[in-house]
């Protein structure tokens, strides 16, 4: 992942500064896919040059994308229609560029004046020429590759923001950095980390209002407490920060909200973080001043560990409007109060301009984890309507005149004891996924899916900053429900086209949870497992599939112009069934009469299940499985089942490791670090040699209980 191009900045800085051109020629000549500066295909010399000015008046300019959701509401909708439905077929690959770093690719592509900004796993950053897709500098975050341990779901990044020259990228260690956007050199760094024994990480895109560039972390999994951070963009300086929960009560409160805040929790709850990650969403209404975060669940998940005798746990789960000057609290609506099921209400937030019983009100949109769709008065966050939007039973509905959940009181496995399959999952109806507005239609479009999952709770928990702190325990759960309580609950994921006055679905179609957008041609495109389709927007029928791009695309698309030519460009990568698949992450751009191909894809073998046999007594293979459950699940998931309780196909699949037949390879691994450079750090802080000696042996006994359910399939 260390892929610094020195060479390349160095070229571009000494063009910058008009430095002898034969000396600067001569270093480019080893560098051949460089542009210099000022040669762009689009005829600009101008890089980011996106003032405030520009950026609030950003809907006049559908050539650029110079903000996350295009535009400062967060429509993720482009007001360019030469693509439409008629001649979508015609789209075809006109470049690609290789990112050659392994592991999830969520960022949406910022496009501005000719120049692609895009951020990569490892929260790297690239620029690239927008017509030819030649490269014009690369940034290395140079992150260590142990703190991948400490990301849940990734060391993911979903993308830059933009402002006078430079582009703003947050890095999964928990740095936010500037970078000249002409050169990609770095201009200042710094740290928006209160505490670095604990695991925060950033994946979200910053966004910068009013000369400060904003950003959150992630870390709710892992006993943190969330908060967003404003700097001067110019110099980096804090200028302000808004914590989401309180802390200790005994060190007084930062502010009256943190005191109004502190009245909702009980026992000691500072002492495990609280969470309320701040980990993606934001948008800003210029008109009113305001500022949307969207904050996270509560660390632990359980709240009855987490708050004893509940409460609503104030600011968890909720959309947070603040006064972006300095970070003031102005209102707020909680989705999901007294959180307990990992519902995040960190989903896209959206602003736009409704006809509210016949009265055009300008409302904050949010499709969180909960299921439910919200619309919000976005001057006062009062209650408009909410409706859920995929299968839900921890709520029968939202009182239409409090705004409050109500609840199925059996979803509460941390009140009741008793563990319940609840819907939707902790990975939720909707997650990160961007949705897209359509004002033609009126519609949102989002992906979604129907899950559940079992949450019982955890009696043998304890607090661990290295692993995650969730407080439930699966094995519990499936112990008391048996292995198929969920098996009955809807399942599956779509794309919907949602109605967000009537609060219905116009329609919706099965499809693979990605990254939304909308276009004035008509069309939403979104990415699926092995490309990208364009679908009508008034009724979702398929007009466009693009070649298989071998990997598949979760990303959010988006659209831009550049000489009266438009374009479509997206991110692909994901390995979507085994780790070790070949890396096809890169950049993908589009237009109408192109027909470029992808190079042939890399012959690939997979690993074959192949055990050692098992021999450990039943006990150590019980003592493995739960330090496995406490420390290695969130990663690797259920053992010959792949994945993470998070994400799939992200994390090796251990009952394959060849590490199994090796107790010295697997401490080397596991205790050792031997691939911490991977995102593999050392477990030797809260693993002994004997749990690891435990893990192995229930490791061992998984993979061999797969084998066997495998032949037995395959002789049927
Ligand atoms: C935060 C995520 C995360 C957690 C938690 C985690 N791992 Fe890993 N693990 C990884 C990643 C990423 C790799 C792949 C490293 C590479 O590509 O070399 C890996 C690789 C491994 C491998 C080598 C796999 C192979 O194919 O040979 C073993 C063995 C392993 N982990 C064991 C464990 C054990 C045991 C635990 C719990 C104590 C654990 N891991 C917890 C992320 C994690």
């Amino acid at each position: 992942m260390k892929l610094i191009t020195n060479v390349l900045l160095a070229v571009s800085l000494l063009l910058l500064d008009g430095c002898d051109q034969s000396a600067s020629t001569s270093i480019v000549a080893t560098a051949p896919t460089a542009v210099a500066a000022g040669n762009l295909s689009s005829g600009s010399q101008q890089f980011a040059a996106v003032d405030e000015a520009r950026m609030v008046a950003a809907t006049a300019e559908p050539e650029q994308w110079m903000s996350t959701g295009r535009t400062y509401d967060e429509q993720h909708h482009s007001p360019l229609a030469q693509i439409d439905r008629v001649n979508i077929k015609q789209l075809g690959l006109t470049w690609y560029a290789d990112f050659k770093i392994p592991r999830g690719q969520e960022s949406t592509p910022l496009v501005v004046d000719g120049v692609i900004y895009v951020t990569t796993a490892w929260s790297n950053v690239k620029a690239y020429d927008a017509v030819t897709g030649a490269s014009l500098w690369e940034f290395d975050a140079q992150v260590p590759g142990e703190w991948g341990v400490r990301a849940c779901c990734d060391v993911v990044n979903r993308g830059a923001a933009l402002r006078d020259g430079k582009v703003f990228v947050g890095t999964i260690d928990g740095r936010m950095i500037a970078l000249d956007a002409a050169t990609g050199i770095k201009v200042w760094e710094t740290d928006t980390l209160i505490r670095h024994d604990l695991s925060y990480s950033i994946t979200g895109a910053p966004r910068v209002v009013k000369g400060k560039v904003i950003i959150g972390n992630g870390g709710a999994e892992y006993g943190v407490r969330g908060y967003v951070s404003a700097y001067d963009i110019q110099t980096g300086a804090l200028l302000w920060r808004f914590f989401t929960v309180p802390g200790d009560p005994s060190l007084g409160f930062e502010n009256d909200s943190m005191a109004m805040a502190a009245n909702t929790w009980n026992g000691e709850w500072w002492a495990l973080g609280g969470g309320g990650t701040v980990w993606d969403s934001m948008a800003y209404d210029a008109d009113l001043d305001l500022l949307y975060i969207g904050t996270g669940n509560g660390s632990p998940w359980n709240q009855d560990i987490r708050s004893p005798g509940g409460g609503d746990n104030l600011f968890l789960s909720s959309i947070v409007a603040l006064d972006p000057d300095d970070g003031s609290y102005v209102w707020h609506y909680q989705t999901t109060p007294g959180e307990t099921w990992d519902y995040t209400a960190t989903q896209p937030i959206m602003v736009a301009e409704l006809p509210i019983d016949g009265v055009q009100r300008k409302v904050v949109m949010q499709a969180p984890k909960n299921g439910f769709f919200y619309v919000l008065d976005a001057a006062t966050g009062e209650f408009i309507s909410a409706k859920n939007f995929a299968a839900v039973n921890w709520a029968t509905g939202i009182d239409q005149t409090t705004g409050r959940p109500l609840e199925n009181p059996a979803a509460r496995y941390d009140k009741t004891g008793k563990a319940f399959a609840v819907q939707p999952s902790s990975a939720g109806a909707h997650n990160w996924h961007p949705m897209a507005f359509n004002p033609d239609t009126s519609l949102v479009y989002l992906s979604a899916g129907n899950n559940a999952l079992v949450y019982a709770y955890d009696r043998s928990w304890d607090p661990n900053p290295l692993v995650s702190n969730l407080g439930i325990d699966p094995a519990a759960g499936a112990a008391e429900l048996g292995p198929n309580a969920t098996a009955d609950l809807p399942s599956g994921s779509f794309m919907v086209a949602w109605n967000p006055v009537t609060q219905t679905d116009a329609w919706r179609i099965p499809g693979a949870a990605a990254g939304m957008l909308a276009t004035a041609g008509g069309l939403v495109f979104k990415g699926n497992q092995n490309g990208i389709a364009a679908y009508d927007a008034d009724n979702g029928v398929e007009l466009w599939q693009s070649i298989d791009t071998q990997t598949g695309i979760v990303a959010a698309p988006v659209t831009y112009a550049v000489n009266g030519e438009q374009y479509l460009a997206v991110v692909a990568g994901r390995s979507t069934t085994n780790y070790y698949a070949p890396d096809y992450s890169r950049l993908l751009v589009f237009k109408l009469g192109a027909n470029t191909q992808l190079p042939p894809p890399i012959a690939f073998t997979p690993p074959t299940l192949n055990p050692p046999p098992s021999s450990a007594s039943a006990e150590q293979i019980a003592l493995g499985q739960n330090s496995y459950q406490d420390s290695c699940i969130i990663c690797h998931g259920d053992v010959g089942n792949s994945g993470g309780i998070f994400r799939r196909g992200l994390f090796p699949e251990l009952a394959l490791s060849p590490a199994l037949a090796s107790p010295e390879l697997f401490a080397a691994i596991v205790l050792e670090g031997a691939r911490a450079q991977n995102g593999m750090a050392s477990f030797a802080e809260i693993i002994s040699a004997q749990d690891a000696e435990d893990i192995r042996a229930y490791l061992i006994e998984r993979a061999n209980i797969t084998k066997q359910a495998q032949q037995l399939q395959q002789q049927r």
